[in-house]
Parts: C-alpha cells; structure tokens; sequence
C-alpha cells in the first residue's frame, strides 16, 4: 500500500506519515470496495436522472468505476494510504481515469452517508450468507439425529444425571436455538436494510436530488426519514453484534457439552481425528481443539459487541471520526462467527456417538426416578407423597449399589402398596 500526502483546499500542510498511518481506514474498509462501487453507480444514475449531471457523464462513471471494480478484484489496483479509505481511493481513481466528470460524482453525497451505505450493503450479504451457514448447522445436528434415532443419554441438570431423552432430542435444542438465532438476524435485517442516502453530510443538500431512486436501485426496503440520525446511527451495528454474539455464545454451549463427552470419564462422543490434535508431549492424546477454539471465539465476538456499544456512547449527534472503529469490529465478529460455523458444520457431520458407553450411563443413577414417581401418581399418590416414596427407595438402593428394578415387587411394596408388577414396565427405561 503506498502513501500519498493529500493535500486539500482548506489546508496549507499535509499530515505526517504517523498521523496518516494512525487516522487511515483503507487497510480495514477495503473490503467495502464492491458495496462502494454499487453505491456509487446508484448515486451516479439517480444524478443522471435528476438533471444534476447528463446521462453521458452517467455512462463515463459507470463505466469507469466498473474498470476500478475488476482492477481491485484482480489485485491489480494500488490502494493508497494517504488516500485514507475506500471511497476516497474509488474516487480518487476515478478522476484519474475520467478527469473532470468523474469529479462529479461526489455531489450530493458526503462520506458520512456513504460509509453508513457501504456498511449496510456488506451486512445484508453478511445477514444472508450467516443465515445459510446456521441453517447448514441445524441440517448437520438434524441427519446426526437420524442416524442415531434410537440412541437415548443421559439428560443433566446441574451437570448431574436427571432424566433419559432421545439424542435427537437433545439435538434439535440445539435447532430450536439456531433457529431463533436465524430469526434474530432477519429482524435485525429489517433495521440494516434503511438507506441512508440523501442525508449528506448530516443536513441533506439544496441539490434537487431524489433519494427515493436510490434507495430503489440497491433494494432498500427504507429510507432514513432524518438525515442527522442516517449519518450517526451504527444501532444496526451494535444489533448485528448482539446477534453474533448469541449466536457464539450458543455455539460455546454445544463445543463445551461436546468437549466433555469426548473426554475419558464419558466417552459418549468420538470427533472426528480431522477436527482434533495431539499432544508435543504426551503421545496418547486427542485433543478436541476445534471445539475449544469455537469455545474460546466467542470472546472475541463479545468483546466486539462491548467495543461497538462503547464507541457510541455518550458521542455527540453527527458522525464523529470515532466511528470508524465500527468497522473492524463487525468485520470481525462475522468472519469469526462464519469459521465457527463452518467448521462446525463438518464437526457435526464426521462425529459419531458411543452407543455402547453411553448406555453404560443410562443404566446408572436413577434416570427412571421421575417416570416412577409419575406412575405413582398415575396410581392416585399426590405428587409430593411419591416424589418422597421414590426418593427413599432411591437411598435404599443407593446403600445396596442396585437400580429400582433390581428390587422384587414385594421390597417395593414395601414403600407404597399401590406399586404393582406393571412398575417393571417403566423401570430401567
Ligand atoms: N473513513 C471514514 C470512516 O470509516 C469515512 C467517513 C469519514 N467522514 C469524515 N467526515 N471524515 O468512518
């Protein structure tokens, strides 16, 4: 990347290298190039058709930010330092290329709404592009669960055994969560998807310029109605934040429960060797990093939520340079969020579960205590009543090391007399 002082009407001197290496945004917002060139043959049209410039001028530009649009895409165009971000190295270029016309471009547009657009139009794609990576997910956990349709673990409360559940069931928990996560982001969408064209600067523009045609032309469902509030708003930053973080967060949930059962005391899953590594030391190790990397990520995109909720508080109204800090952040959490996801996906897919050991467990620690006390209850016992019926058959089975169906009809009469022979037919479930 090189420098070049830029030098402007109003200054006598340019910055110093430190100070333009300190306030540039070129090497983040880069990326924003494709967002910035659409934007801008959007705004060239509608100037065209509101007689601000003549059709023909139209064409030049569009035709010259489409050159800069494949020169970028192939590595071939030199972004500039000193040119501080994209839209001023897009524009910069342009005039390069078509003199005068291009110049014109930048006419009833400031960078503030501009990088407010290009932020809108990257997210939208980032929104659709996450929404599919999740959906892939809840495919992955769904097929898992088929083929182990039959397979019932543990469920725990208090990490402690509580009742027997199907897998699948357990599984789709993790669908039903995804699930909202995919809601949360299309509602979000709804906020994403305002232009903020026509605000300017901050006050809009006496030009005769018609928002409405832009906002058209890139699929806006909105229009910000108020042009201080279009240049200074990054809500949909902060909300796209939250929702990755949950996201994240949920995806913790699974590596952690997975984590665990991967480990010696459970052995009720195998990843895959493909998403694990061994030890430099201890030649006997798999460890499941994979899932710890998911599980340690998820600070990062916290962290980038935080980031953006303190950048914006207390900030006078307007668009204060303070804001461009919003970008590494989002750029950050959806490329975190979006490795996650994909690796998870292929984790999910190659992982398989330990019928044999996991049964060991079903077997163990009175999963079947609950349906017990509801056969009770089935039998006419308040619920309280058999919930302490089964309770001390629990204890007494406890001292003897046995489960509730080791005992005989007779021992369990002992603790109600409504117990009969069909009670073997939900012990040990
Ligand atoms: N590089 C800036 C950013 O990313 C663009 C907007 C600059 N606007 C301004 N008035 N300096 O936020």
């Amino acid at each position: 990347m090189s420098k070049k002082r830029f030098v402007k009407g109003r200054f006598k001197k340019g910055a110093s290298d430190a100070v333009l290496a300190f306030t540039e945004s070129i090497s983040i917002d880069c990326r924003l190039y494709k967002y910035d060139i659409e934007g801008s043959i959007a705004h060239a049209t509608m100037l065209a058709e509101c007689k601000i410039i003549t059709s023909r001028e139209k064409n030049t530009i569009v035709k010259a930010l489409k050159e800069i649009e494949k020169e970028i895409s192939s590595g071939k165009f030199r972004f500039k330092m000193g040119l501080e971000d994209i839209h001023m190295n897009i524009e910069a270029a342009l005039a390069e290329k078509t003199g005068e016309v291009g110049k014109k471009l930048h006419t009833a547009r400031s960078r503030n709404d501009q990088v407010s657009l290009d932020l809108r139009l990257w997210m939208r794609d980032q929104i659709n592009e996450i929404s599919l990576l999740i959906a892939g997910c809840q495919k992955a956990l769904i097929l898992k669960g088929k083929e182990n349709k039959k397979l019932i673990i543990p469920g725990f409360t208090h990490m402690q055994h509580a009742q027997p559940v199907l897998l699948t069931h357990y599984l789709l928990a993790y669908v039903e969560m995804m699930e909202r996560d995919k809601g949360r982001l299309k509602d979000c969408l709804k906020r994403v998807n305002v232009s903020p064209l026509g605000a300017c600067a901050l006050a809009g523009t006496t030009l005769p310029i018609d928002s409405k045609i832009t906002a058209e032309l890139l699929g806006f469902k909105d229009r910000n109605p108020n042009s201080i509030d279009a240049v200074s708003d990054r809500d949909f930053c902060v909300e796209f934040a939250f929702c990755l973080s949950t996201l994240a967060s949920h995806l913790t949930r699974i590596c952690e429960d997975w984590i665990i059962w991967s480990s010696q005391e459970f052995g009720f899953i195998d990843v895959d060797d493909s998403y694990c590594t061994g030890s430099s030391m201890m030649p006997q190790k798999k460890n499941p990093d994979c899932l710890e990397l998911i599980r340690g990520k998820c600070g990062r995109v916290f962290g980038n939520l935080i980031s953006l909720l303190t950048l914006m508080k207390g900030l006078p109204l307007g668009y204060n340079r303070d804001m461009q800090e919003d970008k590494e952040s989002v750029f950050d959490s959806s490329d975190t969020v979006i490795r996650c996801l994909n690796i998870l996906k292929g984790l999910i897919e190659t992982s398989s579960f330990k019928q044999y050991n996991i049964s060991k467990f079903t077997d163990k620690g009175f999963l079947d205590a609950t349906a017990f006390a509801e056969y009770l209850v089935q039998k006419g016992i308040p619920f309280r009543e058999a919930h302490k019926i089964v309770g001390e058959i629990v204890l007494k089975c406890s001292d003897a090391a046995c489960a509730f169906s080791d005992l005989t009809l007779n021992e369990l009469k002992e603790y109600s007399k409504v117990i009969d022979n069909d009670v073997f037919d939900i012990l040990g479930a």
